[in-house]
Order: structure tokens, then sequence, then C-alpha cells
């Protein structure tokens, strides 16, 4: 499929873009940067505190966190004409490498998954591709600010459950990556309040196609995606995604659920919330 060059996008909001770019980064570099060898208590790990569940939702947020290569390959592609929006991607690119890889060493470091283990998942998730969900980076600016909260929700569940559990490597990984989903989601946010300001009313028809089709990017690239979130307590319940990452990214764009409605039954009329992903607000 060939993305529609970034038409969505005016060469006046480039710089606007650019500065988004720049206070995340500057951000980054100066608050918000962790080490993996560093701040991760790596001595502390308690064996007996990894045990096979854990090691379940580990390798489900692992894995999709491995498809790194195909984000960054096919994002940059779509948006490699505009230079704050393609820097970023090479900056949250690492950032999102380094989840994997500290999701990586805690299941290998604990027993949990041998080497050999991992190669062979390694060779699994690499005989897929991901793909773009979808073709515009407007849309696709919607999409991260929906996959990154829900993502940073469902590492602060995970949060909570390692500190519940006496997991001290586990609390202080989902600590770090976390926060930086947390900035993920909010880079995104604010280039979807940027396309707001440039035009409200195609932006709210791109959040209400991207709403309604939205699945994790996960969601049909992992073998049982969904029920091994559900079995694992890996997931996050429809619910919850729409009240703690819907809800709060459409009180943030002050766009009321009301608009939100009205642009989903006239844009995406035929999807609402259902096994194949979407959401209905
Ligand atoms: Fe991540
Ligand atoms: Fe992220």
């Amino acid at each position: 499929m060939e993305p529609e060059i970034n038409a969505s996008i005016s060469s006046a909001t480039r710089q606007q873009v650019y500065r988004i770019y720049l206070d995340y980064l500057e951000t980054a570099e100066t608050k918000r940067r962790w080490s993996v060898f560093n701040d991760v208590p790596w001595d502390n790990l308690d064996f007996g505190k990894a045990t096979s569940d854990v090691g379940d939702r580990i390798e489900i947020y692992c894995t999709e966190e491995l498809y790194v290569p195909d984000y960054s390959s096919e994002v940059r592609g779509l948006l490699r004409s505009l230079f704050g929006f393609a820097w970023s991607q090479t900056a949250w690119a690492f950032e999102e490498s380094r989840h994997g890889l500290a999701f990586r060493e805690y299941l290998t470091r604990s027993g949990l998954r041998w080497t050999a283990q991992f190669e062979a998942l390694e060779d699994r998730i690499f005989s897929k591709r991901w793909h773009l969900p979808f073709r515009t980076a407007r849309q696709m600016a919607c999409y991260g600010a929906l996959w990154e909260s829900a993502t940073f929700v469902a590492y602060g569940v995970q949060r909570i459950k390692a500190r519940s559990a006496g997991d001290e490597v586990l609390e202080a990984i989902f600590f770090h990556v976390g926060r930086d989903e947390a900035a993920h989601a909010g880079f995104y946010r604010s280039i979807v309040q940027l396309e707001l300001d440039c035009d409200r009313e195609r932006t709210i028809a791109d959040l209400a196609r991207v709403l309604s089709r939205f699945k994790m990017p996960g969601d049909g690239l992992i073998p049982n995606y969904r029920s091994r979130l559900l079995n694992s307590g890996a997931g996050i319940s429809p619910r919850s995604f729409l009240v703690r990452v819907v809800w709060p990214l459409l009180t943030t764009l002050e766009i009321s659920r009301e608009e939100m409605k009205g642009a989903m039954k006239k844009h995406a009329p035929l999807t609402v919330s259902n096994e194949r992903g979407g959401i209905s607000v």
C-alpha cells in the first residue's frame, strides 16, 4: 500500500511540529533518560517472584515491543519528508528498543525463558511483518496517541502488581518504561492538538476513523493475542480503555463525547466495538 504523501500536514505547521519534537527530546535527554544496566536493580532479582504467570505477561509485552524495526521503518517511510516528525520517530524507536531489551533481560536473567526459547520466539516474531494501520500522518498521530496511552495504562497496572508481589526489579522496569510511554502519548497528543488547531473538522473525522478501527499493534500479529492478554492478566478491559484512554484524550483535546459520537456516525458508521477491534464512545 502506497502511503499518501503527507497532505494532511501543511508546510505552515512544520515548524510547530519541529518545536514539539525539540521539547520532547529536551525532556527526554534532561529528565527521562534511564539505563537498562544502571537503573534496574538486577542484583535484587528474586527468582521466587518470577512465576510462570509473570513470564507469560512479560513475553507478550516483550514480543509487541520487539516489532520496533517494523514500526520505525514503516512510520519513518510515511513521515520522512517531515523533519520534526521523522526525527521524533528516530528518538522514539530507540526508546522502544530499550523497552524490549529490558523485558528480554528480565525473562532471561530470571530463568523464565532460556536463550534457545528466545531465539525461537524471535524467529516467530520476525516471520510476520507489522504494516501501517492508517495511511496519513494525521491518522497515525491519532493512532499513536491511543496506542501509547493504552500501553501506559497497561504498564501502570503491571507496576502495581509487581509492587504488590514484592518484585523490585519488575517494578523498576515498569516505572521507567511506563514513564516513556506517557511521554510518547503526550507527543502524539500534541501533534493531534496541532492538527485540530489547523483543521478541527478533518482531524475529528480522522480520530473517529481511527477509534472505530482501533486495535493494538500485536492484535493480529501475535498468535492468540487477545486470549493471551485476557488469560495472563496483561490486558486492559474495553471499559478501562474507554475510561482511562479515550475519554481523557477527548477531554484534553476539548472534544465532547457528543461531537465524537456524531463524527463516528458520519465517518465510520459501520464499525463499532467488536472482535476485530474498534471502540464506540
Ligand atoms: Fe514501549
Ligand atoms: Fe511507546
